[in-house]
């Protein structure tokens, strides 16, 4: 049997915890797996930063493009020193070096559990993920953003063509792989004519090689309004990096927490799960996070690895312990802490693997 090669980045605050729940739910749905998984695990972070200098050493990047997959734990980057002593973001860096271009985020409602959002709804959001408005990981000199005078701060945003045909492709593919007939662009080519004007008219022409998927074209703080009035109208978002990042956590939380969030980096070649939400140094250690975020995300990991049958038993398994109170976490009126989750998560699982 061949393995299949993860490795772990634990990352700061909560991070060491849920990423241990997610190995060991991983280790759970092995035996339906393809190939065998191995887990390496290297340093991130103030961990790394500790013992060699960097908050992302050289030596995880290139053990990250050996590895088939990669489990990134959430980084508190906002702490970290500045660059020239160290402290670069962690997750920037690998979605950068790994070119990794698409941010696939589902949100859907759970059943038995309650959410702010006004109806059941099912969507998911293609957020180009190496563009945009981020200085940390456009190629301009020092970043993105400079002080041409005191007193005045500007900001560079980067929209190329090929970035925009290749996530509009992510996109479209997507929504045919899933079965889902509406592609929504979202954009602000109202304002920023010659930027989101350029992404918009890539996605068109994307667009044109699916005929059977309609594309409807929508304003991004219109399309914050229709989340929230009425997400069910949606199914694929594709959208660029920042809209992406406000409008994943908005839908996310719509169906019930960035705690359920999952979320994967994906290019080419590399693909890369990461929870949705941060760090929460305040209750690391504590035993209380939700790891289901991060879990969902490497149930993408073994889905985009050809791993069907682990991710389906993963995602049914979160499903049901989900519907009722008894078996949540404290965030979502639960009473149990991450461990007795994933202890209980991983017997669920296993009874549904015989
Ligand atoms: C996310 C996060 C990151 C981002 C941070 C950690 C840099 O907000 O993955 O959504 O801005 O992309
Ligand atoms: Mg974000």
């Amino acid at each position: 049997m061949q393995d299949l090669k993860l490795l772990v980045l634990e990352g700061d605050g909560i991070g060491p915890e849920i990423t241990r729940s997610t190995i060991d739910v991983i280790s759970a749905v092995a035996p339906v797996m393809e190939r065998r998984p191995t887990f390496e695990a290297m340093d991130i972070g103030f961990s790394a930063l500790a013992k060699c200098g960097s908050t992302i050493p050289q030596d995880a990047v290139i053990a990250a493009k050996r590895a088939d997959g990669v489990v990134l734990g959430p980084v508190s980057h906002n702490d970290y020193p500045p660059a020239e002593q160290g402290g670069l973001n962690p997750s920037g860096t690998l979605r950068k070096e790994l070119e990794l271009y698409a941010n696939i985020r589902p949100a859907f409602t759970w059943d038995g559990l309650e959410a702010p959002a006004q109806c059941p709804f099912d969507l998911v959001v293609v957020r180009e993920n190496l563009e945009g408005f981020y200085a940390d990981r456009n190629m301009f000199q020092g970043g993105g953003e400079f002080l041409p005078e005191p007193g005045v701060a500007l900001a560079l945003r980067k929209i190329t063509r090929k970035g925009s045909l290749r996530i509009a492709r992510s996109g479209f593919e997507l929504a045919q792989k899933l079965g889902k007939k509406n592609v929504t662009v979202i954009h602000k080519a109202n304002v920023m004519r010659l930027s989101d004007g350029l992404f918009l008219e890539c996605v068109r022409e994307v667009a044109a090689d699916y005929p059977q998927i309609e594309l409807e074209e929508l304003i991004v703080d219109a399309a914050a309004a229709h989340l929230v009035r009425n997400p069910a109208r949606f199914d694929i978002l594709i959208t660029t990096n920042m809209f992406g990042d406000i409008l994943s956590d908005l839908a996310s939380e719509l169906a019930g927490g960035l705690g359920l969030a999952g979320s994967l980096n994906v290019g080419d070649r590399f693909a890369v799960a990461q929870a949705q939400h941060g760090s929460a140094p305040d209750i690391a250690g504590l035993d209380t996070a939700n790891p289901v975020s991060l879990i969902l995300s490497a149930e993408m990991l073994l889905r985009h690895l050809k791993e069907d049958r682990a991710a389906d038993a993963i995602a049914d398994g979160v499903k049901e312990v989900l519907k009722h109170p008894a078996t949540r976490t404290r965030d979502l009126g639960g009473q149990l802490g991450t461990q007795a989750f994933t202890q209980n998560l991983i017997a669920v699982i296993e009874r549904g693997l015989k």
